[in-house]
């Protein structure tokens, strides 16, 4: 990857960081590219094909590098020409993920299906990601195994064989991004038909079943989150330019608003973000949207209560930008997480800075949604009190979420702030040190003094 990462020499004694130097109000451009929790999937769909399939706007972040590793390690051919990545699976010989890849993405679940239509059989490490919640993979086997597969779990990882797969009725009992993709790619080369019911309609998931229908696959959207999967004896490669991530266009918009300034976000279309527009809108930003482009600025923000919820509802991957917006805005606000159950690891080293943000076990705000996580110790809910001045300090990123909140809250504090844990950004960001600096940031990477504590 073409990031200036992690420069720690090999001494134990340091660790790779960024320091931010606030200089006011952020204002300018940032490109963004295609979304990260869109470029793995694909990559993987690719090895369901034929003959070789090219996805072009591929950010240049860990998660691509971790995913075409795992490709490679199971025989597919992968050429990557900066943004356009080329995936031969015609060379996939591998049944087995290595355990090398255990616990560095989410994305390893994902290959079971194909593997087994590719060669009868599977192992695949365990899953990691963010810490943000137990992730469990129960919906990705129970699904995979009233397909056909037969399936153990072991210490190590997943252990699965299947002669044929084959259609089947799956009801998931949350609309999980994740495994409606493993029942997508999974369905599209199974014998007969595939009712998914209660599936994911974020739209990266909606990308995927293009991508798919592309390569060959009989894939019909109903409403009421039901894909029908007719399965084909065959896919051939496809190509796709990825649409643009809402994650990071939501982060740098409220990075211009969070500081006083503008930002115009180009890459990411109007109708990817919809809520996270009428949602600041609502507290006062004021939006200038063209086809390509999406800038906002604020003379003031009111505070407000917000739930998370699944598209086309405010997304959880917003949520910690937006908490982080909501220690500049005037007046209390609430958050309510309902998609993770540990989404709030950040807020004492944005209390550290100067924010004051209460965090509860209960359900607060407009609570829209049954509870998930009754009983949980960890907090499902915080109420922020704004305007707190925030001040530089020394913060360790807990996951790629919670650490860019980090970056908005030291653009907009006063003082130095060093951040350490910065490999969780680098799997998820496009070359954010230089969207920063475009902005007019004073932001480095720097090696650090190992910190004594982690901070959250
Ligand atoms: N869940 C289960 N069992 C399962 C699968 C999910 O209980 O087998 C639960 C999860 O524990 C969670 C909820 O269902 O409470 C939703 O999880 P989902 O499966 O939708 O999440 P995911 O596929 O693991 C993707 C993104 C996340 C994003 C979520 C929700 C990727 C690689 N990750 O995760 O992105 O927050 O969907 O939209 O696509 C991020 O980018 O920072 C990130 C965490």
């Amino acid at each position: 990857m073409a990031n200036d990462k992690a420069t720690t020499d090999g001494n134990p004694e340091t660790t790779a960081g960024w320091v931010v130097n606030p200089v006011g109000p952020l204002r300018g451009d940032v490109v963004v590219r295609g979304s990260k929790n869109a470029v793995t999937k694909h990559l993987v769909a690719s090895m369901l094909a034929e003959s070789p399939s090219t996805v072009s706007n591929c950010p240049d972040i860990g998660d691509v590098d971790i995913t075409i590793s795992m490709l490679e390690a199971v025989g597919c051919e992968v050429d990557r020409d900066g943004g356009k990545v080329t995936v031969n699976p015609r060379t996939l010989d591998s049944s087995r993920v290595p355990i090398r890849f255990s616990g560095m993405n989410r994305i390893p679940i994902l290959m079971v299906g194909p593997l087994l239509h590719r060669v009868g059989e599977a192992f695949v490490p365990l899953v990691g990601g963010d810490d943000i919640g137990s992730r469990p993979i129960d919906y990705h086997v129970e699904a995979l195994t009233k397909m056909g597969a037969e399936i153990s779990l072991t210490e190590e990882g997943l252990e699965a064989k299947a002669t044929r797969l084959r259609g089947a009725h799956i009801e998931l009992p949350y609309p999980s991004v994740g495994a409606t993709e493993s029942v997508l790619l999974t369905a599209c080369l199974a014998e007969g038909r595939t009712v998914l019911d209660g599936g994911a309609t974020e739209p990266e998931v909606i990308e995927l079943a293009l991508f798919l229908q592309r390569m060959g696959a009989r894939i019909e959207l109903r409403p009421n989150r039901r894909f029908i999967i007719d399965g084909v004896e065959e896919l051939s490669g496809a190509s796709h330019h990825l649409a643009g991530d809402r994650i990071e266009a939501f982060s740098y918009l409220v990075a211009g608003l969070i500081t006083g300034g503008e930002v115009r976000v180009h890459g990411c279309k109007q109708d990817r973000l919809v809520t996270a527009i009428s949602t600041l809108s609502g507290m006062g930003a004021k939006f200038e949207i063209t086809d390509s482009s999406v800038s906002a600025w604020a003379d003031k923000l009111s505070p407000a209560a917000v739930e998370t919820d699944t598209h086309p509802g405010f997304m959880t991957d917003w949520q910690s930008p937006m908490v982080a917006l909501f220690t500049q805005c005037d007046g209390l606000s609430v958050m309510y997480e309902t998609v993770y159950e540990n989404r709030f690891t950040y807020v004492p080293a944005l209390n550290k800075m100067g924010a004051e943000i209460e965090t509860y076990t209960t359900p607060l705000g407009t609570v829209e949604q049954q509870p998930r996580f009754v009983g949980s110790s960890t907090p499902c809910s915080v109420i922020v009190r704004g305007m707190a001045p925030l001040r530089g300090t020394e913060v360790v990123v807990p996951d790629i979420r919670g650490g860019f909140a980090y970056v908005l809250a030291a653009a907009a504090a006063q003082g130095t702030t060093t951040i350490t844990g910065t490999h969780h950004l680098d799997r998820g960001y496009n070359h954010p040190i230089e969207n920063f600096a475009e902005l007019g940031l004073d932001i480095k990477r720097v090696d650090v003094p190992m910190p004594a504590t982690a901070e959250s």
